[in-house]
């Protein structure tokens, strides 16, 4: 099956509001057209430790700098289970190097998560993901996609801002911002 019959496998069982349905297609991770030695996967219960322990790594200090707050495990489970949610996992050779984790509804695309390992940021996995979810949102005719930041999270708020994203408002000490897709 190619790259491309394995995308619109797993854009129509978005449409069809199966996501949840365990696919075992793999696809190559790429960003600008460029292949990477990455691929997805829909995440499965048993990937849930390594996404818990990178988003702990990832997040910990900036949740407690941002709201004073230590980061439960609960909330990041609670981001990636909501029964709308898709999540993928990104990995190489068998290690799981990213995840994100989109809702799709209402003709509106939310991030509610996106993580890379720390010791594989910077290599360009993170923009292979957010460029994989815009075309996943484009494919279903999803003109906006919307993501929560962290105030003291200067790192992603650049990163989305050098793909398009604009702030829009603030919510205590969240940003959120948005790109238009069409
Ligand atoms: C934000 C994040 C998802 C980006 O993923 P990534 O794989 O590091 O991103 P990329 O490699 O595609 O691009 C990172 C950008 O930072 C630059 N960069 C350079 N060295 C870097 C490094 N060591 N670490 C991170 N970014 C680096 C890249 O050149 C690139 O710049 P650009 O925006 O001008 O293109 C990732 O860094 C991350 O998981 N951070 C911690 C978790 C987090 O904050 N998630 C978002 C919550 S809202």
């Amino acid at each position: 099956m190619t790259t491309d019959k394995i995308f619109k496998c797993n854009a129509k069982h978005l449409r069809a509001g199966t996501a949840s349905v365990r696919q075992y297609f793999i696809t190559s991770a790429h960003t600008d057209g460029k292949m990477l030695d990455a691929e997805y996967r829909e995440m499965v219960r048993r990937d849930l430790p390594a996404l818990l322990a990178m988003s702990q790594e990832n997040m910990a200090s900036i949740i407690l700098a941002s709201w004073g707050v230590e980061l439960r495990d609960e909330e990041v489970l609670h981001a990636i289970l909501r029964p709308d949610a898709y999540t993928e996992v990104l990995e190489v050779r068998g290690e799981i190097v990213g995840y994100y984790s989109v809702e799709m509804l209402n003709g509106k695309a939310f991030i509610n998560a996106i993580q890379v390992k720390k010791g594989h940021q910077g290599k360009g996995y993170g923009t292979a993901m957010m460029e994989r979810v815009e075309n996943l949102a484009r494919s279903r005719g999803i003109g906006l996609i919307d993501l929560w930041v962290q105030l003291t999270n200067r790192q992603a708020r650049e990163f989305y801002r050098h793909r398009g994203y604009r702030t829009m408002s603030r919510q205590g000490n969240n940003y959120l911002m948005r790109k238009d897709l069409l």
